[in-house]
């Protein structure tokens, strides 16, 4: 009777760890946003309109405490500045909605491949595309210099980036990426060169080029790249993976300079941020890590996952061998109780 108050007493506390403390915990640290959605437009406007509604609380929350003491300076700038920041929201969700219905409409054009392979003469001015013989006429070192970043080869982006997102990337580059605080108009960002960048008017012949520049890139990317491939066309030009010997080609102090911060090693990511927490930051670091230096990058849902599967593979390569023993230990342990348990039975009976 007495071990079982204790067997009892031990499942309460384990119990109250896994279903309470545990998830309150993470709750905590990591807040809950809305989850990965790959319909990219629709998560550009629910997310910039979730910020329109986070920065109007703050500017009541802000307008309640002055009229608490209506001559103090600090909280009347408080309030200034919420106003200024309710603008700079609306200003862009109102961005994201005019570049979305741009997409669209260059969405229902038909693009052509073969007229396409002449205008994506456009893009190697500045990108490699490897699998048809172009490689970048300047070295990885001299990309870093002029770009702070070794630029990434187009081979496979025809593939594995969203087709609606790469529209949107060709006509608004910085809009597309979610870097418009670092990249504006004072500070344009390096691809807003291209000729066909949308500024204000888009006329039906750069509409049709974007089309066709996206028709050709899918015509020549490969439908079977293996998850490294895709992990190496989308993240290595900023990050490493040591421990499957993957450099980032990118000269470190020059990242760090473009970036504002390192991007880290993700050899044990899979391991501190796990998979759900990836697949969310990925679709869009700005929701998870407002304000982070990562630039959108536009996968398509598959391709994210193909991703998170080659960090989980390198990142917890025993994951199966663990399953494994882990079952062995719970048998043997089941085996041994039933032993412990009988041979006590017999001890006790003799005692009696
Ligand atoms: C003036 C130089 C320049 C031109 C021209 C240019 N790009 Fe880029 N491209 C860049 C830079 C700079 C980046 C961003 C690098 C970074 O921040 O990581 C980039 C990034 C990209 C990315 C990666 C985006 C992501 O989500 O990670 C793709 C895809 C891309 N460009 C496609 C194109 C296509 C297609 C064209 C032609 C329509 C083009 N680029 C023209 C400079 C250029
Ligand atoms: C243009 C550069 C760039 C590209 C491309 C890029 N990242 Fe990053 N990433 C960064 C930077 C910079 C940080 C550091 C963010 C910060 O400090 O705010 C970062 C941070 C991260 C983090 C850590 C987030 C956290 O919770 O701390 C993860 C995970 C990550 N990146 C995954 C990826 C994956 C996966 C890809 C490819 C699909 C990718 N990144 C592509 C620049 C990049």
């Amino acid at each position: 009777m007495k071990e079982l108050k204790i067997l009892a007493v031990l499942v309460v506390f384990t119990l109250l760890t896994y279903i309470g403390i545990e998830p309150f915990a993470h709750k905590e640290m990591n807040p809950a946003v809305a989850p990965a959605n790959f319909n990219y437009e629709q998560e550009d406007i629910d997310l910039a309109s979730v910020r329109v509604e986070e920065a109007k609380i703050a500017l009541k929350k802000a307008e309640d405490k002055l009229a608490q003491n209506t001559s103090d300076q600090n909280l009347i700038n408080a309030v200034e500045s919420a106003k200024k920041d309710i603008e700079l929201r609306e200003n862009d969700l109102s961005a994201y909605k005019e570049l979305w219905a741009q997409v669209n409409k260059i969405e229902a054009l038909k693009g052509d491949a073969d007229s396409g392979a002449g205008a994506v003469e456009l893009c190697l001015a500045c990108h490699s595309l490897n699998s048809q013989d172009r490689p970048n006429a300047l070295t990885d070192e001299e990309l870093s210099q002029n770009y702070g970043v070794v630029l990434p080869d187009l081979s496979l982006a025809g593939a594995i980036y969203d087709k609606k997102f790469l529209a949107a990337l060709i006509i608004n580059p910085a809009q597309a990426l979610k870097i418009t605080k670092k990249f504006n108009d004072e500070n344009p960002f390096l691809m807003s060169a291209t000729p066909v960048s949308y500024d204000g008017e888009f006329d039906e012949a750069s509409a049709q080029s974007v089309a066709d520049i996206i028709a050709y890139l899918q015509s020549i990317a490969p439908q079977n790249a293996t998850d490294k491939e895709v992990f190496e066309s989308a993240c290595v030009r900023c990050h490493d993976m040591r421990y499957d010997a993957v450099y980032s080609p990118s000269e470190k102090t020059a990242l760090k300079a473009y970036m504002g911060s390192n991007p880290p090693d993700l050899s044990m990511m899979i391991r501190s941020r796990l998979a759900d927490y990836l697949e969310n930051f990925i679709n869009d670091p700005q929701k998870k890590l407002d304000g982070t230096a990562m630039p959108r990058v536009g996968l398509t849902k598959e391709h994210t996952e193909q991703v998170i599967a080659y960090m989980d593979k390198v990142g917890d390569s025993k994951k199966e061998e663990r399953v494994v023993v882990g079952i062995g230990m719970i048998i043997f342990f089941a085996i041994l109780a039933l032993l412990a348990y009988l041979w006590k039975v017999g001890v006790w009976r003799d005692l009696h």
